[in-house]
């Protein structure tokens, strides 16, 4: 690898880092790369940051994912940008990293606002209320979150609260991996008598099998945001980030 920087200037590494362990070494060696060729300020910018759901031993003997990728990025980089990394349990990104948590309600508040509704947003899990809240807000649709128990890797059990009169629903997350949340989720919209059921998540993982699974559900559109590039991205995060890194497009005219 070789890197071609001029000295002094601020370097900012574009990553996402899904198929994390075939990314993580070269990212981390450019970083070496940057800072010998005198780069003044290494920034990443990971619109996906992998490893952060482990943020616990949830059961003896695993490590805690997430404080090993902080540990390991903070030695390369002097900040890092990311968006809805998962941390429900971690109250602050700086307290793992320095750098920004960006994220994505506001982008998907207005391509739902660009649907037609009534539509009911739903989480599946009490912990995203806040951030389903608030996209739900902003696009002044109602909401609701379930109350979900994960009982194995692929086994999750999902209880919704009463759903406000509506035809339609939108189900949220912030990643979709098995597929088996959205595809519970479903199911349990589906039992409720909601004729029409779309998702959108922000992170696409989806992994072998998932899709298949949340359209065996009866979820009709499966959209997401571009942080992990897909067939199904639809909500774009770059106008996002370019915010937060400070760049302001030139005014038209
Ligand atoms: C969990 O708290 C997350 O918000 C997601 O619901 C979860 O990680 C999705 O994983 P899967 O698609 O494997 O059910």
């Amino acid at each position: 690898m070789r890197v071609d920087a001029d000295p002094g200037h601020h370097a900012i590494l574009v990553r996402s880092l899904h198929e994390p362990n075939a990314k993580l070494v070269d990212t981390v060696l450019a970083t070496d790369a940057l800072r010998r060729a005198g780069a003044s300020q290494r920034t990443l910018v990971a619109p996906y940051l992998p490893y952060m759901r482990q943020d616990t031993v949830f059961h003896p003997g695993e490590p805690v994912s997430q404080r090993v990728m902080a540990d390991c990025l903070r030695r390369c980089f002097d900040r890092v940008v990311t968006i809805e990394p998962h941390l429900h349990r971690t109250p602050r990104f700086a307290d793992l990293l320095p750098g920004r948590a960006l994220t994505a309600a506001a982008a998907i508040a207005a391509w739902l606002r660009r649907q037609r509704g009534p539509v009911v947003v739903v989480g599946p899990d009490e912990e995203s209320q806040p951030w389903v809240r608030s996209l739900a807000t902003a696009a002044a649709m109602p909401w609701v979150v379930g109350r979900k128990q994960r009982l194995a890797d692929r086994r999750v059990r999902i209880e919704l609260p009463p759903l406000p009169a509506c035809r339609s629903a939108l189900i949220v997350d912030d990643i979709a991996s098995s597929g088996v949340t959205i595809a519970v989720a479903a199911r349990a919209l589906a039992r409720a008598n909601i004729g029409r059921i779309d998702a959108v998540v922000v992170h696409a993982i989806f992994a072998r099998g998932a899709e298949q699974r949340i359209r065996r559900a009866g979820v009709r559109r499966l959209l997401s945001c571009d942080t992990i590039p897909h067939h199904t991205n639809a909500i774009g995060c770059a106008e996002l980030i370019a915010t937060a890194l400070g760049y302001r497009p030139p005014r038209n005219g």
